[in-house]
């Protein structure tokens, strides 16, 4: 059988456009993706949890596949700012009171984190996503007070030696303490400080945060730029005694929550500097996550993991890149390389809403996060953080149609 050249080019037309045209294996394009009708499924859900979850002071962290019962944990735990953030982001998506009441209810159980002495570097994602967004779009000073109280807080644990805040200030297993310890996840904190420097904060409080991304962008990275999750330096002089993992697979492997904290963060860290060295290197952490993704964009929770494709994933990961990537999609000059990353957003947040909901399953947003896989703890669970960074995402990408170019940032006030 001889097939006609029309048809033959017809069928290679759209195999091409369907290979490159859509944002995901899944096909779903830009035109396509439904924001609020997401957005909508993120309220419904949360309407649900706020009626299940015990009032009892706590807030929601996880929930265990099979399960529907929120398992919650006191303002203490590195996870307590997700929820009241995820209260504040539906305020704004709705303009709904009951969201402003619940996320105000729920900020103001983090308020002794602006007060007691700092058990650890979390206090970014905790008292930023909580009190941060709550300022943003309340402008309430008792917010603002909390938020700049808790910057010199943080700031407590820069170590000028090492121009790093230290992670973790206590025994934790291979980090040798009392040496100076500094993980990937702590680029996140660095957002408070830089908000706190430019309202009403120390001048002392910008620096301290670029010096942590310049130190970290120096110390934390292979050749191909994929990180290592936990770097120990020698306290008094600086020097990096090693670089190790704490939750990936190996020293030598990309963690995948890691590497998005990477990407987040130098996007962030350019944003708040204008520095064209800050964005040169978010694009460049970018590359490798984007290029060692499995065709439908949700990673393993390891990219090394031996078990791959039979190993667990990490909707988490995939929901805090996939923000950062439509933020960093307005810093880039190259048309092509920011349509790339909206449709590579995009394609995550497609995948992430057909095949990761939790819907029937239980009230969080999505399944398949992995917390601690070392530690066999949170394996292929509901994470607070997973939902938190998906309905940024949306609100983020809903931002983006309605051609703002500055995000969910205080710099589009
Ligand atoms: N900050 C801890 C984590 O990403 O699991």
């Amino acid at each position: 059988m001889t097939i006609k050249p029309q048809i033959l080019s017809c069928f290679l037309t759209v195999l091409v456009l369907s290979g490159c045209g859509s944002a995901a294996s899944s096909g779903t394009t830009e035109s396509e993706f439904d924001a609020d009708a997401q957005l909508a499924y993120c309220a419904d859900q949360t309407s649900k949890a706020l009626k299940t979850i015990p009032d009892n002071g706590e807030i929601p962290r996880n929930i265990p596949p099979g399960l529907k019962q929120w398992n919650q944990v006191d303002y203490k735990d590195w996870t307590s700012g997700f929820w009241p953030g995820e209260l504040w982001y539906l305020y704004e998506a709705t303009g709904g009171k009951k969201w402003e009441r619940n996320a105000d209810k729920y900020t103001a159980y983090l308020k002794p984190l602006s007060v007691s002495p700092a058990i650890d570097h979390d206090l970014g994602f905790q008292v930023f996503n909580s009190y941060g967004n709550g300022f943003r779009l309340t402008r309430n000073p008792e917010y603002k007070d909390v938020l700049l109280k808790t910057a010199d807080t943080l700031a407590t644990l820069f170590n000028p030696k090492v121009g790093t805040i230290l992670s973790w200030p206590r025994e934790v297993p291979n980090m040798e303490w009392p040496q100076h310890n500094t993980i990937m996840d702590n680029m996140i904190n660095l957002e408070l400080l830089f908000w706190a420097s430019k309202n009403g904060g120390s001048r002392s409080l910008y620096d301290m945060a670029v010096s942590h991304a310049t130190v970290t962008m120096k110390n934390h990275f292979r050749p191909d730029y994929s990180s290592y999750h936990a770097v120990v330096y020698d306290k008094e002089t600086g020097k990096r005694i090693k670089a190790v993992t704490h939750q990936g697979y190996s020293d030598s492997s990309m963690w995948a929550r890691g590497q998005s904290w990477a990407i987040y963060g130098y996007t962030m860290v350019y944003r708040e500097t204008k520095d064209p060295v800050f964005l040169d290197f978010a694009h460049k952490v970018t590359k490798v996550y984007l290029d060692r993704l499995p065709k439908d964009l949700i990673p393993y929770w390891d990219f090394d993991d031996p078990a791959i494709p039979n190993a667990p994933r990490d909707a988490s990961a995939a929901a805090v890149v996939a923000s950062a990537l439509l933020e960093l999609s307005t810093y880039t000059q190259d048309d092509d390389l920011a349509k790339q990353y909206v449709d590579k957003a995009v394609g995550m947040l497609s995948e992430l809403s057909k095949n990761y909901q939790s819907r029937d399953k239980n009230t969080a947003l999505l399944l398949h996060s992995t917390g601690h896989k070392p530690a066999g703890s949170e394996i292929d669970y509901s994470i607070i953080y997973a939902d938190y960074y998906y309905v940024e995402a949306l609100l983020r990408y809903k931002k983006l149609k309605e051609g703002q170019k500055k995000l969910l940032t205080y710099k589009s006030r």
